[in-house]
């Protein structure tokens, strides 16, 4: 071996063993634990400065580190070192001067009197427990890395200088997330933070050293981020939308953890209901009630839109989507929202067959719809917070028209043959059957429970309004249409009260279907499918197998009784 070889790898190897012992050193000199010299305890005889002065050396200490940084970043300090060192030792060389920087700032650091907090009891234990987690969490970050190469050894042993790149979770081509990457992009930057603030004693010294490295951490991690972008183009994007940067956010980690072990339900059929909207049939179709029956019909109007939108959505969250089981449930939704949009656009002839001016109120819907709520989901929701973003909102819609479908299917009513009845049957039925796939699909996403809260009030705002203004368009309707007289106008708003009454509080009970869905939704880990097969931690089921679910299974029995003939459709024609 030649000698200049032998002294490259010799330069490795000290880089690889100052930090190798710097980095434990710094973060015991953080916690102020086991080492003589730490962040409230100064070199032994060294003068105690006081307070101000003191704050200024280790300002100027940090500001030093700083500058380190910053010159060896500098693209003329790197062509400097290039004509004096192999590029192989730059990483090397890195390394050996931020710990040397970091040894000095160290020794010459001024302890600061004065507590910021203590605290006692069980709550200290947590605080030494998190010191302790984050230290952990620097090590297993950093040997999860190729601690070799961040550390520049494999560049000085190998000979091989890598191209600039962050220290990312992969350094193939290829962008891969393992380990403590699956929960946090720089868990790094994680522990340091841990390590730096989990304290149940913090001396104003400490506060001043956390608060800079601090300052040093969010710094190191936007530019890393920028490399990393650099480097994994849009693959790191799509990370970067689903996994938090610095702080972990158990909810989605839990919850896609529930949705992945979670028994899967009957595979969606997507069908034709083979429906024939004639105006056969009571103008008040549904159950003799003029606001269940508004609200149902004006849904007609607003269904094709929304649901095309919905569907729009959902196919291009596909590519997010890297459970082929859950994307192809997502596909069988997608056919059935799309098939619904299909046949409450036939039953709008139907219903103007029956009296109702529904035309103008479709096409005010496709309009809010395509000059509000799309722009709305284009331009707020996914900047925010990427697919997650609108998926958060139709998880809220989907969950809405769900209650609404179990309100209905449970309540019997005697069998009135209308086609739109049974349009509504058949759809109340899959709404059942696919309850979960967006609240699933949201949670493989793993957004954050804020995210999936915010989206489903923006949501239900939505929805509700256009559900009030559909409803009351047609309600001002029914009068004309059941020929009444004046007597009839004049008891009119008596019998909208008592319907309403009865569809919201007495039969239907909507009201306390909604307050009990709000409060289920509010729940941290909810799932559509209840807190028992959520929970349930066998293996998942095959999906074919599966038994249907009851109430979705007595929708189509009633769907067939008032009219329709659903027919599985071939996957192709969906
Ligand atoms: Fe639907
Ligand atoms: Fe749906």
């Amino acid at each position: 071996m030649d000698l200049r070889r032998a002294l490259r790898r010799l330069y490795g190897l000290s880089g690889y063993a100052v930090a190798g012992l710097v980095t434990p050193y710094l973060l015991l000199f953080a916690g102020d634990a086991g080492v003589p010299v730490t962040v409230n305890r100064p070199l032994p005889g060294a003068p105690h400065a006081p307070p101000a002065v003191a704050l200024a050396i280790d300002v100027a200490l940090i500001c030093g580190f700083g500058l380190q940084h910053s010159v060896m970043a500098m693209p003329a300090w790197k062509r400097w070192l290039a004509r004096r060192l192999p590029p192989s030792l730059e990483r090397t060389t890195y390394v050996l001067a931020a710990s040397l920087v970091l040894v000095g700032a160290m020794a010459a650091w001024q302890p600061i009197d004065g507590v910021v907090w203590h605290v006692d009891g069980p709550w200290a234990h947590v605080l030494t427990a998190g010191y302790v987690a984050g230290f952990a969490l620097v090590y297993a970050a950093t040997l999860w890395l190729d601690h070799v190469r961040l550390l520049g050894l494999r560049q000085a042993w190998l000979d091989a200088p890598e191209p600039e790149t962050g220290d990312g979770p992969g350094d193939a081509a290829a962008l891969k997330v393992t380990g403590p990457y699956r929960f946090v992009r720089h868990p790094l930057m994680t522990g340091l933070l841990m390590v730096f603030w989990y304290t149940p004693h913090m001396t104003w010294s400490q506060l001043v050293w956390a608060a800079a490295m601090t300052g040093y951490v969010v710094v190191g991690t936007v530019h890393e981020e920028r490399a990393l972008v650099r480097r994994f183009g849009d693959a790191y994007r799509a990370y970067a939308r689903l996994t938090p940067m610095v702080i972990p956010s158990l909810i989605p980690a839990l919850t896609r953890y529930r949705a992945r072990r979670r028994p899967a339900g009957p595979a969606l059929v997507v069908r034709r209901p083979d429906i024939e909207f004639t105006a056969d049939g009571p103008t008040v179709w549904y159950a003799d009630n003029v606001v269940a029956t508004a609200m149902l019909t004006a849904y007609s109007a607003l269904f094709p839109s929304l649901e095309r939108f919905m569907a729009d959505e959902l196919r291009a969250a596909l590519p997010d989507i890297r459970d082929p089981e859950l994307a192809r449930a997502v596909r069988d939704f997608v056919g059935q929202e799309s098939m619904h949009a299909h046949e409450h656009a036939r039953s709008l002839a139907g219903l103007a067959g029956l009296g109702y001016r529904i035309a103008g109120l479709e096409r005010w819907f496709a309009w809010v719809t395509r000059c509000v709520l799309r722009p709305l989901t284009r331009h707020v929701a996914r900047p925010i917070c990427a697919t997650a973003g609108s998926l958060a909102i139709f998880a809220g819609v989907e969950h809405w028209t769900a209650v609404m479908a179990e309100a209905v299917l449970r309540q019997p009513y005697p069998q009135i043959y209308s086609p739109v009845a049974a349009l509504y049957y058949w759809h109340a039925a899959e709404e059942i059957e696919h309850k979960s796939v967006v609240a699933d699909a949201l949670a493989h996403l793993g957004r954050s429970y804020l995210v999936r809260i915010a989206m489903f009030l923006s949501g239900t705002l939505a929805f509700g309004l256009l559900s009030l203004a559909g409803t009351l368009a047609i309600l001002v309707q029914i009068p004309a249409l059941q020929g009444r007289g004046p007597v009839g106008w004049l008891l009119y708003p008596a019998r909208v009260v008592w319907d309403g009454v009865a569809f919201c509080l007495v039969r239907e009970k909507l009201t306390w279907h909604i307050v009990w869905g709000t409060l289920r939704y509010l729940v941290p880990f909810h799932h559509p499918d209840g807190f028992g097969r959520g929970l349930d931690l066998g293996p998942r089921s095959a999906g074919r197998d599966a038994a249907p679910d009851p109430l979705a299974a007595a929708g189509l029995a009633r769907a067939i009784a008032a009219g329709a003939a659903p027919r599985a459709l071939r996957r192709a024609d969906a």
